[in-house]
């Protein structure tokens, strides 16, 4: 198959703030995962992610510690990427859009992106009143504004959403408001701003996610959840959104124009940009020249693919398409990949949200000194919340990798190699006269080999490690079938072809798991002393490894784990 291209990004992070376990299971293990299985496949990927600096959250926590917004974000954006890192998440770039190494690159590539809809004419210049805090200096987002609900009379509704009765709240008629900021009394003031006329596009976006349903050209459809959430937008109207902000964080608005004076794009207007501007530095490192992004961006041999988290959805599917049919020279996402949120379940409590307020965050950085990446990537895996919410729940957690990774998975590994090394000089046995249930297993090995690689192909990372796992316990099956301890002392050649299916076995499992285990798919490399980069090639996941094969040192894959290192 000729090599395609493949532009995959994970949702940029809010650099205000660390990573915890719902935002992996969410945006970066699925993507990490699938860019590995790509390259596994001979693809030319390049993938990419950095923080999200821009914007009144991270000024706002800034201000709060007393610390520089250029401190506040720098900071985090190191601490997510020492994360990413522990985790095996590797991405081809860790940029952000206010990082030093990134902003003037990032700020140009955002400018020019706002002119161009501009001369479109697909902007509308408007002057409203919104609520302005005159002791902080500054007109109040949404959110940091409270007050009496019109509409219920709750007292603390938020100048979006009143929590009480749910509607969707016009700060400009709260009852007596209150900034969050100062706790003082807003007052109306006018302010001008640009908004993007996205009823305009309604038509081309319906359409076009329409196509994604059943696509004609054999590629997978979108999720369910995606389609309808966003047609459902569609649907009951797109409103004009305003794509500047009176704020002095951000890019400036690139307008000659006296009202666009100390104003900047709305942070949701530059983030998404920023997979562009990333992957338009990565160009200059590699290609020695920035422009050549054009050729991830805007040339439509190459498939972009967006990983999220479900409460980025319509930014995703809705506003930043609509941004890039507006600016017109690229093209368009291929897929919109959105995970649901994961809940968490706490001992003897009932499920509930991932709250860092609350404090039932379970934070990467701290999981990390107690436990390795695979099993946390292979539980998030398991429980991925592809098409409803789960739950994370460490007890299962610790359960999952006794009873499924060292039990199965591991113990297949660990008894095949044991044995080839006690019984057979640590040599690949010859393969012998392999009889019918030989072939039929390893029929069924590349049955299952087959079966991970539609999975990975459609997007269904959970689905594709259930494969896995099938197969190692069909494998398990095997080994106890042809009881190779009792074939040894019987007829030594027989065990021989045992033990020689058995680590064909293990070096298909090697392959498969690499993109979602890979710091334990390297150890496999290991002890078959298999070249880790041959071992990567998904192609020759079936391919047998030769009789009188030396193979390296058997190890331990995972460990046990007690209950006591949870808490
Ligand atoms: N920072 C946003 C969040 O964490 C995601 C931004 S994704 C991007 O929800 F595309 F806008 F960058
Ligand atoms: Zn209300």
């Amino acid at each position: 198959m000729a090599q395609r291209r493949f532009l995959v990004t994970s949702a940029l992070p809010y650099s205000n703030g660390r990573l915890h376990v719902g935002h992996i299971a969410g945006a970066y293990l699925p993507a990490d995962t699938y860019v590995r299985f790509l390259r596994a496949r001979g693809e030319d990927v390049r993938f990419i992610c950095g923080s999200d600096d821009n914007g009144v959250a991270a000024l706002m926590t800034a201000r709060e510690r007393g610390q520089s917004v250029e401190e506040l974000t720098a900071f985090y954006n190191a601490r997510q990427k020492a994360d990413f890192e522990g985790l095996g998440i590797r991405f081809d770039i860790y940029g952000g859009t206010h990082q030093p190494d990134f902003v003037e690159l990032h700020n140009r590539i955002s400018q020019d992106f706002f002119k161009a809809i501009y001369d479109k004419g697909l902007f509308v210049k408007r002057t409203t009143e919104q609520l302005y805090d005159t002791q902080a200096d500054q007109f109040l987002p949404d959110r940091y504004v409270k007050g009496t609900c019109y509409e219920c009379g709750a007292k603390g509704a938020y100048g979006d959403q009143c929590e009480a009765c749910g509607i969707s709240i016009d700060p400009m008629k709260l009852i007596d408001p209150v900034s969050t900021v100062t706790n003082t009394r807003p007052v109306p003031r006018k302010t001008t701003h640009w908004y993007l006329q996205l009823q305009r596009l309604e038509e081309r976006l319906r359409a076009w996610l329409e196509s994604k349903r059943e696509p004609t050209d054999g590629t997978p459809p979108w999720r369910e959840t995606v389609l309808n959430f966003s047609l459902g937008q569609i649907n009951t109207g797109l409103p004009e959104r305003a794509m500047t902000r009176d704020l002095t964080w951000g890019v400036p608005v690139p307008l000659d124009d006296p009202d666009a004076a100390g104003k900047v794009l709305y942070v949701w207007f530059d983030a998404p940009i920023g997979y562009v501007s990333f992957t338009a530095r990565l160009c200059q490192d590699v290609d020695g020249d920035w422009r050549t992004y054009e050729r991830w961006w805007k040339d439509p041999d190459c498939r972009i693919v967006h990983f999220i988290g479900e409460d980025n959805t319509v930014f995703h599917a809705l506003t930043w398409p609509a941004m890039l049919m507006a600016e017109s020279t690229y093209q368009l996402p291929w897929q919109v990949v959105a995970n649901a949120f994961l809940n968490i379940r706490f001992p003897g409590k009932e499920e509930e949200k991932i709250s860092k307020s609350r404090g039932t965050a379970i934070w990467i950085e701290e999981w990390l000194q107690t436990f390795e990446a695979d099993p946390l990537r292979y539980y998030l895996t398991a429980i991925a919340p592809e098409s409803a919410r789960t739950a994370f729940d460490v007890n299962a957690f610790i359960t999952r990798n006794n009873t499924e990774l060292l039990n199965v998975l591991g113990n297949f590994v660990n008894r095949t190699l044991t044995f080839a090394n006690r019984y057979f000089d640590g040599h690949v046995p010859p393969a012998g006269e392999r009889a019918a249930e030989d072939q039929a297993h390893l029929a069924n090995v590349a049955a299952h080999a087959e079966r991970v690689t539609q999975r990975l192909e459609n997007l269904r990372f959970k689905a594709g490690l259930e494969e896995i796992m099938s197969l190692a316990r069909v494998a398990n099956v095997y080994f106890d079938l042809k009881q190779p301890w009792k074939q040894r002392k019987e007829d030594l050649a027989a065990c021989g072809t045992t033990i020689n299916v058995c680590i064909q076995t293990v070096r298909t499992l090697g392959t498969l798991m690499a993109p979602y285990l890979p710091f334990s798919a390297e150890k496999v490399a290991g002890m078959l002393r298999l070249d880790a980069a041959e071992l990567l090639v998904w192609d020759r996941a079936t391919h047998e490894l030769p009789a009188g094969h030396a193979l390296g040192e058997p190890a331990i894959l995972f460990k046990k784990l007690e209950a006591t290192e949870a808490s």
